[in-house]
């Protein structure tokens, strides 16, 4: 396959052809297989030019950037400088329910953050051998997330706006700004983990399922408040825990603990509860554009919704959701 044999060799030097000599490169860096195929081709290609930024808006997953960054140290030698904008993007996103504006007020508030964290890098590389301006930025879309974010049908066409690509604002699709690279925007999924492997990044990262940009917020069914996504949170945890522990994981290409909109009442001992829903979600797919549900054993899910329920302050009911892709698409919004 054409792609495969010499992809790395061509985009790295597409990579130094296009940055230059002296300009400095941000990206994100969630710690997923994209961005860090991505971080790991800048790395080879520009060295400490690159530089990998993890921002924390609020909806990761339990503990996720200490293990991130971790590997990434460990396995790759990427530095990871973590911003906190918790607070910041739970704030923009209080009292908002519509799907495509949550999503478009993650994808502005993290170019926000980048934005300002591209003049603080700036500013600290003055006088020092990496001095220069931070000019581009990575993302680490893939073909799939540019053809169900981009219309070409017209805006009726537009499945969802993937946070790193419609979610962007107008100056920087207009070249004002920081100017785009993404090494990975023609490649589909197994198409990047066979360049991971190429580049010789550690099959745990290889092998983790996805998980989008914006993170918990797309898999909380409307109001995205600290609360819920704690819940989500903690569920999650406790649903990926327990598949791992069943040998599952690799055995199913994504899966995740959502949180429905509404209520239900529930029975805690003699305490009647109105509880919230736990949705859970475990799909097979290959190249993310159509996915089937995976067959869990019944007395495995059982078990996962027993652990939710006793576990998870709250929640008194747990779904499987059985709808394929198409029509349900993998995340929840
Ligand atoms: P959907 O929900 O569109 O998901 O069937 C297909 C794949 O794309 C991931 N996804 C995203 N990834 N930013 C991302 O980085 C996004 O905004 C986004 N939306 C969906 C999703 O997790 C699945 O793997």
């Amino acid at each position: 396959n054409w792609k495969m044999g010499n992809f790395v060799e061509l985009e790295i030097a597409r990579i130094r052809e296009l940055v230059g000599p002296k300009a400095l490169v941000i990206g994100g860096v969630s710690g997923g297989v994209d961005s860090t195929v991505g971080a790991t081709l800048m790395r080879e290609a520009i060295g400490d030019r690159f530089i990998a930024i993890g921002i924390n808006n609020g909806c990761m997953r339990l503990n996720e950037f200490e293990e991130v960054k971790r590997n990434l140290q460990d396995h790759l030698g990427i530095n990871l400088t973590v911003v906190e904008a918790s607070e910041l993007f739970l704030g923009r996103l209080a009292g908002v329910t519509d799907p495509e504006k949550k999503r478009k007020i993650i994808g502005s508030t993290f170019i926000d953050v980048f934005e300002q964290e591209a003049i603080r890098i700036e500013r600290e590389a003055e006088n020092t051998p990496n001095s220069g301006k931070v000019e581009w930025f990575l993302q680490g879309t893939l073909y799939p997330d540019v053809i169900e974010s981009l219309s070409w049908r017209g805006p009726s066409a537009t499945i969802k706006t993937h946070h790193n690509v419609g979610g962007l604002p107008e100056r920087m699709m207009n070249g004002q700004g920081l100017r785009l690279i993404e090494p990975l925007r023609l490649l589909f999924k197994d198409e990047v983990r066979a360049i991971g492997r190429q580049l010789g990044i550690h099959e745990t990262l290889v092998g983790r399922h996805p998980f989008p940009g914006p993170g918990i917020a797309i898999r909380i069914l409307g109001d995205v408040t600290p609360e819920r996504v704690e819940i989500a949170r903690k569920a999650d945890h406790i649903f990926i825990s327990m598949i791992r522990e069943a040998g599952l994981y690799d055995q199913m290409s994504q899966a995740f603990a959502g949180l429905d909109t509404n209520r239900s009442v529930g029975v805690f001992g003699d305490q009647r509860v109105w509880g919230y829903i736990i949705i859970l979600r475990a799909v097979c797919t290959k190249d993310f554009m159509s996915a089937e549900v995976f067959n869990f054993d019944n007395a495995f899910l059982q078990e996962v919704s027993r652990a939710i329920c006793n576990q998870v302050d709250g929640v008194s009911r747990v779904v499987y959701d059985l709808t394929s892709k198409p029509p349900g698409t993998i995340e929840l919004e």
